[in-house]
């Protein structure tokens, strides 16, 4: 495939693309933010004139909005060609990231994306070949999932030769965003875990195991949840098995673990999706700066290589949304700017993570390797 922009097609650094939602809201104050600091320029997209209008007068750069809606690929590309980067927050993005991810490639636009759902994860990375072919960079998932715990996955392997296995826990008390719970009731029923090179069926639940957290979260029970990183770290670290968890309640832990092959089959249904779907907060809610700013979280990584080494790899920071919005606006203003590798990428596959995270020291973000004694 040959790319068929030109260089005066460009008018803007970065078409924001789902610039209406909860979070679509955040990374436009953060690229308005980045606009009067370092110049970076932007464009609003999305299906409603009105609404985007409203969030473009909201900013100080007052940005130029495009409608186009998710079903006109050609309107699509066209608003895809005026950018070098093109972020998307429109999701749940299994139906809603393809058309958006595939505008850009064909635009020969770089993408970026907010996702953490494996099911899109696993379609994107099979793209890998046309946005090579496009000479572009796609990274998914530059969002609180995945970009801390690829982070720790990554660090947890340092100088390991041969990753058999790592398993990531997430201990945190962020609330969600309704996008956030429709994108996982959608995805009920199509949730993987890696075992050995392939992705076998693993619902929420279907595994228990205990972790040793630094001081004051100690000991912590966890369950198994389908986290994206079961899609990104065997491609950012080249682990064969990968297995993802939260932290929760010790007797909340059992009994998820306890009823999975039920839920399992429960949540798969249509009308308990479409329920779930309901009682999620409506489009463009979540919670609000003072509730972000207490939400705070710490990623453990555990990784074993083949002599049963294993090594821990530890993220925290806090308010997951804000460092998405800083993570996906700082993404696209190194693609705009400098060069990166061609092809779907992972976060840490794409940036190199020490100075990259040096962009969320605001949600006090830090990442160091530990032993596992320690
Ligand atoms: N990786 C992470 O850590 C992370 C963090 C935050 C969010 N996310 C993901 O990002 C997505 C958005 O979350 P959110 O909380 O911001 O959701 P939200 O508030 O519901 O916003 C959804 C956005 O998608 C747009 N949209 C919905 N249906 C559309 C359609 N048919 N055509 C075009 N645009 C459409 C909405 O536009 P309208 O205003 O026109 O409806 C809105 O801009 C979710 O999938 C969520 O899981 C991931």
């Amino acid at each position: 495939m040959t790319t068929s922009k030109s260089q005066g097609d460009e008018d803007v650094d970065v078409l924001l693309y789902g610039a209406t939602g909860y979070t679509g809201r955040l990374i436009a104050d953060e690229v308005d933010r980045r606009n009067k600091t370092e110049g970076l320029t932007f464009a609003l997209a999305g299906r409603d004139k009105k609404r985007l209008d409203r969030v473009s007068s909201s900013l100080s750069a007052a940005p130029t909005t495009v409608v186009v809606a998710l079903d006109d690929p050609k309107g699509l590309e066209r608003a895809a060609r005026r950018a070098r980067v093109v972020i998307s927050a429109a999701g749940p993005f299994r139906t809603m990231g393809p058309p958006v991810m595939e505008a850009a490639v064909r635009a020969g636009s770089h993408f970026i994306d907010i996702t953490g759902e494996q099911a899109f994860l696993r379609w994107a990375y099979e793209q890998d070949a046309k946005a090579q072919d496009a000479g572009v960079t796609v990274v998914n998932a530059l969002g609180f999932d995945v970009v801390p715990s690829d982070i720790a996955a990554l660090v947890s392997t340092t100088a390991m030769q041969d990753v058999q296995k790592i398993d990531i826990c997430i201990a945190t008390n962020a609330a969600l965003s309704g996008g956030t719970r429709r994108s996982m009731a959608q995805a009920g029923g199509r949730s993987w875990w890696y075992d050995d090179g392939r992705f076998r069926r693993g619902p929420p639940g279907r595994f228990l195991r205990a972790f040793r957290f630094p001081e004051p979260l100690g000991d912590r029970t966890a369950v198994f949840v389908p986290w994206g990183d079961v899609v990104t770290a065997p491609r950012s670290t080249g682990a064969k098995t990968v297995r993802t968890f939260f932290s929760t309640q010790p007797k909340t832990a059992k009994r998820i673990h306890r009823l999975w092959p039920v839920t399992h089959i429960v949540s798969r249904l249509p009308p308990v999706r479409r329920a779930m779907a309901k009682r999620a907060p409506p489009p463009g809610e979540g919670p609000d700066a003072e509730e972000r700013a207490k939400g705070r979280f710490t990623i453990l990584a555990e990784a074993t290589d083949a002599d049963g080494l294993v090594q821990r790899g530890l993220t925290q920071g806090r308010d997951p949304y804000g460092l998405t919005a800083a993570a996906a606006v700082h993404g696209a203003s190194i693609l705009a700017r400098h060069d990166a590798p061609r092809g779907v990428l992972t976060p840490t596959q794409a940036f190199t993570f020490g100075p990259f995270s040096e962009a969320l020291k605001p949600f006090d973000f830090e990442w160091r390797v530990r032993s596992v004694n320690e």
